[in-house]
C-alpha cells in the first residue's frame, strides 16, 4: 500500500502540534499531563464516525469537492482498521483522538486531510463523539438491567409461596412473600431504565456544526449530519452547545441511582447471608475465601458491589464540581468528562454483571425463613385488623388491646399463634374461634389484596405484567 508524501512544509506542522507556527515551545510536563488521549482513545470509532459524516456533509454543501471527500473517508476507514487492529500509534504529543486521527490521516492522503476540519472545531468535535458513545453505552446498560430484572423474575416465580418476614428498622415486621420482596428490585431497576431512557432525549441533540463556539460562516446542513448519525435535532444555541455537560451529569445521577439499588440489593444480601440471619446460600461462584480462617466462605462480591457506589458517586460530584461555576464556553476542565463517565460506565457495567452472577447462584433457607418468622410476633398488625373487622373497633383501641395481648405473650414466653382461644377471649369475650387464623401465615399474607400488596394473587399478576413488559 503506497501513502502518499505530504508536502514538507505541511507535515512540519503535524510534526509537532498545529499550533506550532503561534507557540514555538510548551511545557513538555503539561504536554503529558493535559493529554487526553489516554482515555479519549476509546471515542475513535465515534470520531471517525462523526468526521465521515461531517465530510459528506461538506461536499454535499460544495464546501469541498468529491475527490477530496472520498480521499478523507478512505483515510478515515483505514485508520479505523489500523487501531482495531493495534497498529495505531497513540502519542502522548498528540494530545487528544480527534488531533491523533487527523494528523495520521495527513500521512496517509497527504495536504488534502486539512479539509476535514473545515466548519469544526474540537469542542462539537469532542461531545459529538462523547453523546454518541453514551447513546451506545446507555442502551447497553438498559439490555444489562433487562436481564438483571429477568432473572428476579425467575427467582420469584419459584418463590410465590415462600414465606419471610419483611422488616422494617431490621427487626421483624409483617409477613411477606419472598416473591414479592425480591420483585421490589425489578421496580428499582425499571425506573433505572426509565431514566437512562430519558437521558436519550437530551443525548439524542447533535452538537456537531456549532463549531468552536459561535457556529459557522460556511453554509453547513446540520440536519444532514443529524440524520446521518442517528441523532434527532440540531442542538439551538452554538455557545450553550459546547458548554454544556448535563447530558454526563444525567448519565451519572442514573449510574449513581442504579447502583445505590444495586448496593441496598448486596446488603440485604450481605445480611440473609451472615451466620446470624442464615437466610440464603450462596454457591461456591460467589464467595470468597480467607487467607487463615479455613471455614470461610465470605461474600466478597456482594461487598464489592456496595462499595463501587461510592466510586460512582464519586464521579457524579466530581462532574458537579467540575461545572460549578465554570463560565461558558469551552475550558480544558471539561476534558475529564470523559474519564469520569467511563469509569462510572465501566464500575456500573461490571457491577450489573456481577449482580446478575449473584442472582444466578444462591438458593433460600426456606426452613431458617419459616423459623424467623415465629419470632417477632409478625401477624400483630393481622390481629389488630381482625378486630376492627369483627368487632368493628376504631383502629386505635384495636392497636392497643393486641399490644396487651402481646405483652401476655412475651410473659409467658408464647407466640401469637400457641395462643388459645380461652387466653384470647379474657382480653375481649366476644372474640369468635375464627380469629386463630390470622395468626396462619399464608392467611395473613392471602389477605393483602390491596393493590401491590403482598398476596399471592397480586404477586401472580404482577409477574405476568413485568413479563409482558420485558419481552
Ligand atoms: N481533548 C479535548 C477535550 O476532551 C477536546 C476539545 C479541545 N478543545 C480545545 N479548545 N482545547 O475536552
Amino acid at each position: 500500500r503506497s501513502t502518499p508524501k505530504p508536502s514538507s512544509a505541511a507535515s512540519d506542522v503535524y510534526k509537532r502540534q498545529v499550533w506550532n507556527t503561534r507557540i514555538k515551545k510548551s511545557s513538555s510536563l503539561f504536554q503529558k499531563l493535559g493529554s487526553s488521549i489516554s482515555f479519549d482513545k476509546r471515542l475513535f470509532r465515534e470520531d471517525i464516525q462523526a468526521s465521515i459524516a461531517h465530510v459528506e456533509m461538506l461536499f454535499k454543501k460544495k464546501i469541498i469537492n468529491f475527490k477530496v471527500k472520498n480521499k478523507i473517508i478512505f483515510g478515515l476507514n483505514r485508520i479505523r482498521n489500523e487501531i482495531v487492529k493495534k497498529k495505531h500509534k497513540f502519542d502522548n504529543k498528540d494530545e487528544d483522538i480527534h488531533m491523533s486521527i487527523e494528523k495520521r490521516l495527513f500521512e496517509i492522503i497527504g495536504e488534502d486531510a486539512g479539509y476535514v476540519h473545515t466548519a469544526r472545531s474540537r469542542n462539537d468535535q469532542v461531545i459529538t463523539d462523547l453523546k454518541l458513545w453514551m447513546i451506545k453505552s446507555t442502551n447497553e446498560i438498559i439490555k444489562l438491567l433487562n436481564i438483571s430484572s429477568k432473572l428476579i423474575i425467575k427467582i420469584s416465580e419459584k418463590n410465590i409461596h415462600t414465606i419471610m418476614t419483611g422488616f422494617t428498622h431490621l427487626k421483624n415486621a409483617q409477613a411477606v412473600s419472598f416473591s414479592h420482596y425480591m420483585l421490589a428490585y425489578v421496580e428499582m431497576f425499571s425506573r433505572d431504565k426509565i431514566r437512562f431512557k430519558n437521558n436519550l432525549k437530551n443525548l439524542k441533540e447533535n452538537p456537531l456544526g456549532v463549531a468552536a463556539l459561535t457556529g459557522t460562516s460556511f453554509d453547513i446542513d446540520r440536519n444532514y449530519t443529524t440524520k446521518k448519525l442517528g441523532f434527532t435535532n440540531p442542538t439551538r444555541n452554538s455557545i450553550d452547545t459546547v458548554s454544556d455537560r448535563d447530558f454526563v451529569t444525567d448519565f451519572l445521577y442514573s449510574a449513581s441511582l442504579c447502583s445505590m439499588h444495586i448496593s441496598r440489593l448486596s446488603e440485604e444480601f450481605i445480611i440473609w447471608n451472615s451466620d446470624a440471619y442464615n437466610l440464603i446460600y450462596l454457591n461456591d461462584k460467589i464467595v470468597t475465601g480467607s487467607s487463615i480462617m479455613p471455614q470461610k466462605k465470605n461474600p466478597d462480591p456482594l461487598e464489592y458491589l456496595r462499595g463501587k457506589t461510592g466510586g460512582i458517586y464519586g464521579n457524579l460530584f466530581s462532574m458537579l464540581t467540575i461545572l460549578k461555576g465554570l463560565p461558558l464556553s469551552y475550558f480544558k476542565d471539561l476534558q475529564d468528562d470523559k474519564k469520569i463517565v467511563f469509569e462510572a460506565f465501566d464500575n456500573l457495567k461490571n457491577c450489573i454483571l456481577v449482580m446478575n452472577e449473584v442472582l444466578s447462584n444462591f438458593s433460600v433457607n426456606k426452613k431458617q425463613m419459616t423459623n424467623l418468622t415465629k419470632q417477632g410476633f409478625i401477624t400483630a398488625t393481622d390481629l389488630a385488623d381482625y378486630f376492627v373487622k369483627q368487632l368493628r373497633y376504631p383502629f386505635r383501641k384495636a392497636y392497643i388491646l393486641t399490644a396487651k395481648i402481646i405483652n401476655f405473650c412475651e410473659k409467658n414466653k408464647k407466640n401469637l399463634q400457641d395462643l388459645t382461644l380461652k387466653e384470647v377471649q379474657k382480653f375481649e369475650p366476644n372474640i369468635k374461634a375464627d380469629v386463630l387464623k390470622v395468626f396462619d401465615l399464608n392467611v395473613s399474607i392471602k389477605s393483602k389484596k390491596s393493590f401491590g400488596g403482598t398476596s399471592f394473587e397480586n404477586i401472580k399478576k404482577m409477574i405476568k405484567s413485568y413479563k409482558r413488559d420485558l419481552k
